[in-house]
């Protein structure tokens, strides 16, 4: 297969046709000390999932990628990176529809979703192998985009880069653009810190303003979604009362949904 991409330095490929999950193979290879920067991609997996143990649809078509991260930064700040990555997809797919001059609504949705027209175009999953006796913590992040194609029998709608009116965006130009940006936020977030992070988020997010559920392990609880903390939990606001969402999944309510283009 093809893998003579044009990667920027930090990155080094590893490519297959198929494979159980880009992030399974991603966690075996860190946990035999594969470098920072290590980049997994398949055309296809046979066992990718999702959060909270879904499975993700892998057909031949769309991106599935996992990167390993070794960033020189505290443990508990790993998280942060789920905002770096969904901010580096949704400037990707910006810039595809720039490209192709389609007017288009792309954002971000808590915790790490990226949406068009409100429809899941892409998610992120993140994974922790702690440090062992040889090695630091890494962080394994995977991503996978509906390019060609999107699942129709999920709980969230889907959509795909085609189905919203980008031909010809292929998985590895798209993945040559996903590096690129993400090189650069990711810069922007070692030397800058979360801060810029999450405003560039928040200028793309899902739902600011409105009324969100979240579905906790034990409880659902509802609020207006009034920010995200320094942290990057989910601040709701229920008439007064603040309440921070580390982990959780989130509805917004069809009815009160209001997309300004
Ligand atoms: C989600 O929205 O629940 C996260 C989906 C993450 C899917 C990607 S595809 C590449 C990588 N390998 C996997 O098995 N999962 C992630």
């Amino acid at each position: 297969m093809m893998n003579d991409l044009q990667l920027p330095g930090l990155f080094s490929l590893i490519a297959y046709n198929s494979i159980d999950s880009t992030n399974e193979e991603a966690k075996r290879l860190a946990e035999t000390g594969a470098a920072h920067g290590t980049l997994v991609w398949a055309q296809s997996q046979e066992q990718g999932h999702g959060r909270r143990g879904r499975s993700w649809v892998s057909d031949p078509g769309n991106l599935y990628c996992s990167f390993i991260l070794k960033p020189d930064r505290p443990v508990h700040e790993a998280s942060q990176l789920s905002f770096v990555l969904a901010v580096s997809v949704a400037k990707t797919i910006d810039k595809q529809f720039q490209n192709q001059n389609i007017a288009n609504h792309v954002q971000c949705k808590w915790p790490n979703d990226v949406l068009i027209g409100g429809k899941k175009a892409s998610g992120i999953l993140l994974e922790m192998i702690p440090r062992n006796n040889h090695d630091q913590a890494s962080i394994v992040a995977g991503i996978g985009v509906n390019i060609e194609h999107f699942p129709t029998n999920t709980e969230f709608q889907a959509t795909s880069l085609k189905a919203e009116g980008l031909s010809d965006v292929s998985t590895e130009s798209f993945l040559e653009m996903l590096c690129d940006q993400f090189s650069r936020w990711y810069a922007i977030w070692l030397t800058e810190g979360f801060q810029t992070i999450r405003q560039a988020w928040l200028d793309k997010a899902f739902g600011f303003g409105e009324t969100a559920t979240v579905r906790l392990a034990t409880e659902t609880y509802s609020g207006v979604f009034e920010t995200l903390d320094p942290q990057g939990s989910l601040i709701l606001n229920d008439h007064g009362n603040r309440r921070h969402i580390a982990a959780g999944d989130v509805y917004f309510d069809p009815s009160v949904r209001q997309i300004a283009d």
